[in-house]
Protein backbone atom coordinates (compact mmCIF):
# COMPACT_ATOMS: atom_id res chain seq x y z
CA UNK A 1 0.00 0.00 0.00
CA UNK A 2 0.89 3.20 -0.98
CA UNK A 3 -0.46 6.59 0.60
CA UNK A 4 0.37 9.84 -0.41
CA UNK A 5 -0.60 13.52 1.01
CA UNK A 6 -1.05 15.74 -1.26
CA UNK A 7 -2.08 20.07 -0.56
CA UNK A 8 -1.23 22.60 -2.88
CA UNK A 9 -1.44 26.68 -3.60
CA UNK A 10 -0.18 27.95 -0.40
CA UNK A 11 0.72 31.05 -2.03
CA UNK A 12 3.24 31.88 0.68
CA UNK A 13 3.63 36.12 0.61
CA UNK A 14 4.85 36.91 3.60
CA UNK A 15 1.38 37.91 5.12
CA UNK A 16 0.61 35.92 8.48
CA UNK A 17 -2.44 34.46 7.13
CA UNK A 18 -1.45 32.37 4.44
CA UNK A 19 2.24 30.95 6.15
CA UNK A 20 -0.20 30.22 9.23
CA UNK A 21 -2.89 28.01 7.21
CA UNK A 22 0.37 26.13 5.61
CA UNK A 23 1.66 25.49 8.73
CA UNK A 24 -1.61 24.24 10.46
CA UNK A 25 -1.79 21.99 7.29
CA UNK A 26 1.90 20.38 7.81
CA UNK A 27 1.39 20.46 11.71
CA UNK A 28 -1.63 18.08 11.18
CA UNK A 29 0.42 15.64 8.57
CA UNK A 30 3.47 15.70 10.72
CA UNK A 31 1.29 14.83 14.15
CA UNK A 32 0.28 11.61 11.74
CA UNK A 33 1.50 8.26 13.19
CA UNK A 34 1.71 7.21 9.16
CA UNK A 35 1.99 6.05 6.92
CA UNK A 36 2.63 8.55 4.91
CA UNK A 37 4.86 7.66 1.82
CA UNK A 38 5.27 10.94 0.57
CA UNK A 39 3.76 14.89 0.85
CA UNK A 40 3.13 16.06 -2.67
CA UNK A 41 3.18 19.92 -2.93
CA UNK A 42 1.95 20.63 -6.62
CA UNK A 43 3.10 24.60 -6.81
CA UNK A 44 1.92 27.98 -6.25
CA UNK A 45 4.12 27.60 -3.58
CA UNK A 46 5.40 31.19 -3.43
CA UNK A 47 2.51 33.97 -4.48
CA UNK A 48 5.07 36.02 -6.19
CA UNK A 49 8.38 33.89 -6.71
CA UNK A 50 10.52 35.98 -4.19
CA UNK A 51 13.34 34.29 -2.45
CA UNK A 52 11.79 35.41 0.81
CA UNK A 53 8.95 33.81 -0.19
CA UNK A 54 10.27 30.71 -0.20
CA UNK A 55 12.50 31.29 2.63
CA UNK A 56 9.55 30.92 4.54
CA UNK A 57 7.88 28.33 2.53
CA UNK A 58 11.17 26.37 3.04
CA UNK A 59 10.67 26.60 6.95
CA UNK A 60 6.84 25.71 6.86
CA UNK A 61 6.46 23.27 4.51
CA UNK A 62 9.49 21.02 6.67
CA UNK A 63 8.39 17.04 7.61
CA UNK A 64 9.72 14.13 8.71
CA UNK A 65 7.71 12.74 5.78
CA UNK A 66 9.10 13.12 2.57
CA UNK A 67 8.40 16.22 0.89
CA UNK A 68 8.11 16.40 -3.08
CA UNK A 69 7.33 19.45 -5.01
CA UNK A 70 6.64 20.79 -8.10
CA UNK A 71 6.12 24.63 -9.24
CA UNK A 72 3.22 26.13 -10.32
CA UNK A 73 2.08 29.93 -12.26
CA UNK A 74 3.26 31.74 -9.46
CA UNK A 75 6.66 30.14 -8.75
CA UNK A 76 9.83 31.20 -10.20
CA UNK A 77 12.00 28.51 -11.69
CA UNK A 78 15.31 30.41 -10.60
CA UNK A 79 14.45 30.63 -6.53
CA UNK A 80 12.57 28.01 -6.22
CA UNK A 81 14.97 25.83 -7.33
CA UNK A 82 17.99 27.70 -5.12
CA UNK A 83 15.88 28.71 -2.01
CA UNK A 84 13.45 26.06 -2.19
CA UNK A 85 15.16 23.37 -3.00
CA UNK A 86 18.34 24.06 -2.01
CA UNK A 87 19.61 23.14 -5.87
CA UNK A 88 21.41 24.94 -8.57
CA UNK A 89 20.16 25.34 -11.47
CA UNK A 90 18.86 27.26 -14.19
CA UNK A 91 15.32 28.92 -15.98
CA UNK A 92 14.73 25.06 -17.55
CA UNK A 93 11.37 23.40 -16.64
CA UNK A 94 11.76 21.83 -13.39
CA UNK A 95 10.77 18.34 -13.47
CA UNK A 96 11.64 15.57 -10.82
CA UNK A 97 11.66 11.78 -10.71
CA UNK A 98 11.40 10.08 -7.19
CA UNK A 99 10.76 6.77 -5.85
CA UNK A 100 8.35 6.63 -3.50
CA UNK A 101 7.79 2.88 -2.25
CA UNK A 102 7.21 0.67 -4.95
CA UNK A 103 6.23 3.70 -7.45
CA UNK A 104 7.21 5.98 -9.81
CA UNK A 105 6.61 9.68 -8.79
CA UNK A 106 6.86 12.04 -11.49
CA UNK A 107 6.68 15.87 -10.60
CA UNK A 108 6.30 17.90 -13.95
CA UNK A 109 7.01 21.41 -14.29
CA UNK A 110 3.96 22.15 -16.43
CA UNK A 111 4.21 26.31 -15.32
CA UNK A 112 5.46 28.90 -18.63
CA UNK A 113 7.44 31.66 -17.04
CA UNK A 114 5.41 34.41 -17.19
CA UNK A 115 2.11 32.68 -17.97
CA UNK A 116 -0.78 32.03 -15.77
CA UNK A 117 -1.77 29.14 -18.07
CA UNK A 118 0.31 25.62 -18.27
CA UNK A 119 1.54 23.96 -21.32
CA UNK A 120 4.26 20.60 -20.35
CA UNK A 121 7.30 21.96 -22.68
CA UNK A 122 8.85 20.23 -25.42
CA UNK A 123 11.44 18.82 -22.99
CA UNK A 124 9.38 17.73 -20.23
CA UNK A 125 7.39 15.87 -22.45
CA UNK A 126 10.45 14.21 -23.72
CA UNK A 127 11.77 13.66 -20.35
CA UNK A 128 8.13 12.27 -19.00
CA UNK A 129 8.38 9.96 -21.78
CA UNK A 130 11.84 8.57 -20.77
CA UNK A 131 10.90 8.42 -17.06
CA UNK A 132 7.67 6.13 -18.40
CA UNK A 133 9.83 4.04 -20.56
CA UNK A 134 12.30 3.59 -17.86
CA UNK A 135 9.83 2.47 -15.08
CA UNK A 136 9.73 -0.65 -14.11
CA UNK A 137 6.11 -2.51 -15.45
CA UNK A 138 5.74 -3.29 -11.93
CA UNK A 139 5.92 -0.07 -10.72
CA UNK A 140 2.74 2.03 -10.34
CA UNK A 141 3.68 5.78 -11.94
CA UNK A 142 1.49 8.89 -10.37
CA UNK A 143 2.35 11.96 -12.50
CA UNK A 144 1.67 15.01 -10.44
CA UNK A 145 2.07 19.10 -12.10
CA UNK A 146 0.68 22.16 -11.07
CA UNK A 147 -2.02 22.35 -14.25
CA UNK A 148 -5.32 20.31 -14.50
CA UNK A 149 -4.64 19.19 -18.16
CA UNK A 150 -8.89 18.90 -18.65
CA UNK A 151 -11.67 20.94 -18.30
CA UNK A 152 -12.97 21.26 -14.55
CA UNK A 153 -16.44 23.59 -15.43
CA UNK A 154 -14.98 26.50 -13.00
CA UNK A 155 -14.75 28.78 -15.86
CA UNK A 156 -11.59 31.59 -14.67
CA UNK A 157 -9.32 27.95 -13.80
CA UNK A 158 -10.97 26.07 -17.54
CA UNK A 159 -9.57 29.28 -19.28
CA UNK A 160 -5.80 28.81 -17.43
CA UNK A 161 -5.83 24.87 -17.62
CA UNK A 162 -2.44 23.21 -18.92
CA UNK A 163 -3.26 23.77 -22.79
CA UNK A 164 -1.73 21.08 -25.31
CA UNK A 165 -2.61 18.30 -23.67
CA UNK A 166 -3.02 16.14 -26.17
CA UNK A 167 0.71 14.52 -25.83
CA UNK A 168 0.54 13.92 -22.59
CA UNK A 169 -2.79 11.88 -23.11
CA UNK A 170 -0.77 9.91 -25.67
CA UNK A 171 2.02 9.05 -23.28
CA UNK A 172 -0.51 8.25 -20.35
CA UNK A 173 -2.46 5.81 -22.73
CA UNK A 174 1.21 3.70 -23.36
CA UNK A 175 1.74 2.95 -20.22
CA UNK A 176 -0.98 1.40 -18.42
CA UNK A 177 1.44 1.48 -15.43
CA UNK A 178 0.03 5.55 -15.07
CA UNK A 179 -2.66 4.99 -12.11
CA UNK A 180 -3.39 8.71 -11.64
CA UNK A 181 -2.36 12.07 -12.22
CA UNK A 182 -2.33 15.03 -9.61
CA UNK A 183 -2.56 18.40 -9.74
CA UNK A 184 -3.54 21.79 -8.15
CA UNK A 185 -4.57 25.40 -9.11
CA UNK A 186 -8.14 25.10 -9.34
CA UNK A 187 -8.34 25.73 -5.33
CA UNK A 188 -11.07 23.04 -5.08
CA UNK A 189 -11.05 18.65 -4.30
CA UNK A 190 -12.37 17.80 -7.68
CA UNK A 191 -11.58 14.38 -9.47
CA UNK A 192 -12.68 13.50 -12.92
CA UNK A 193 -10.57 11.60 -15.69
CA UNK A 194 -7.92 12.21 -18.16
CA UNK A 195 -6.93 10.35 -20.76
CA UNK A 196 -9.25 6.96 -18.62
CA UNK A 197 -7.19 7.01 -15.56
CA UNK A 198 -8.07 9.32 -12.55
CA UNK A 199 -7.07 13.41 -12.59
CA UNK A 200 -7.52 14.24 -9.03
CA UNK A 201 -7.07 17.46 -7.84
CA UNK A 202 -6.16 19.12 -4.29
CA UNK A 203 -7.42 22.16 -2.39
CA UNK A 204 -6.07 25.38 -2.53
CA UNK A 205 -4.58 26.14 1.07
CA UNK A 206 -4.84 29.33 0.80
CA UNK A 207 -8.39 29.65 -0.80
CA UNK A 208 -11.64 27.77 -2.13
CA UNK A 209 -12.65 28.83 -5.78
CA UNK A 210 -16.16 28.19 -6.21
CA UNK A 211 -18.52 26.98 -8.73
CA UNK A 212 -20.31 29.25 -11.07
CA UNK A 213 -23.56 28.66 -9.07
CA UNK A 214 -22.54 28.86 -5.32
CA UNK A 215 -23.33 31.79 -2.81
CA UNK A 216 -20.41 33.06 -1.99
CA UNK A 217 -17.67 34.88 -3.53
CA UNK A 218 -15.89 32.73 -6.19
CA UNK A 219 -12.80 33.44 -4.78
CA UNK A 220 -13.72 32.67 -1.47
CA UNK A 221 -11.09 33.14 1.71
CA UNK A 222 -13.31 31.69 4.67
CA UNK A 223 -13.04 27.99 4.37
CA UNK A 224 -10.65 26.13 5.99
CA UNK A 225 -7.91 24.51 4.70
CA UNK A 226 -7.54 21.31 2.96
CA UNK A 227 -5.52 17.92 1.62
CA UNK A 228 -6.01 15.26 -0.07
CA UNK A 229 -4.87 11.38 0.75
CA UNK A 230 -4.28 9.10 -2.17
CA UNK A 231 -4.30 5.46 -0.94
CA UNK A 232 -2.99 2.95 -4.19
CA UNK A 233 -3.37 -0.13 -2.41
CA UNK A 234 -2.02 -4.00 -3.46
CA UNK A 235 -4.11 -4.40 -6.25
CA UNK A 236 -3.35 -1.39 -7.52
CA UNK A 237 -7.00 0.61 -6.52
CA UNK A 238 -7.16 4.26 -6.18
CA UNK A 239 -8.65 5.21 -3.07
CA UNK A 240 -8.94 9.52 -2.29
CA UNK A 241 -10.19 11.26 0.64
CA UNK A 242 -10.31 15.10 1.17
CA UNK A 243 -9.60 16.10 4.55
CA UNK A 244 -10.54 20.01 5.86
CA UNK A 245 -8.16 21.25 8.74
CA UNK A 246 -9.55 22.85 10.99
FE1 LIG B 1 -2.96 28.92 -6.99
FE1 LIG C 1 -2.00 28.25 -10.24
Amino acid sequence: MIVLAHLSDTHFDGSERNAERAARVLAYLNELPGPIDAVLVTGDIADHGLPAEYEEARKVLSSPHRMLFCPGNHDVRRPYREVLLGVSGGDEPANEVHRVGGAVVAMCDSSIPGQADGLLADETIAWLSTVLAQAPSDAPVFIAFHHPPAILHSPFIDRIRQHGADRLADLVRRHPQVVALLCGHAHTPAATTFAGRPLLVAPGVVSLLRLPWEHGPVLDYGPPPAVAFHILDDGWRLTTHYRVVT
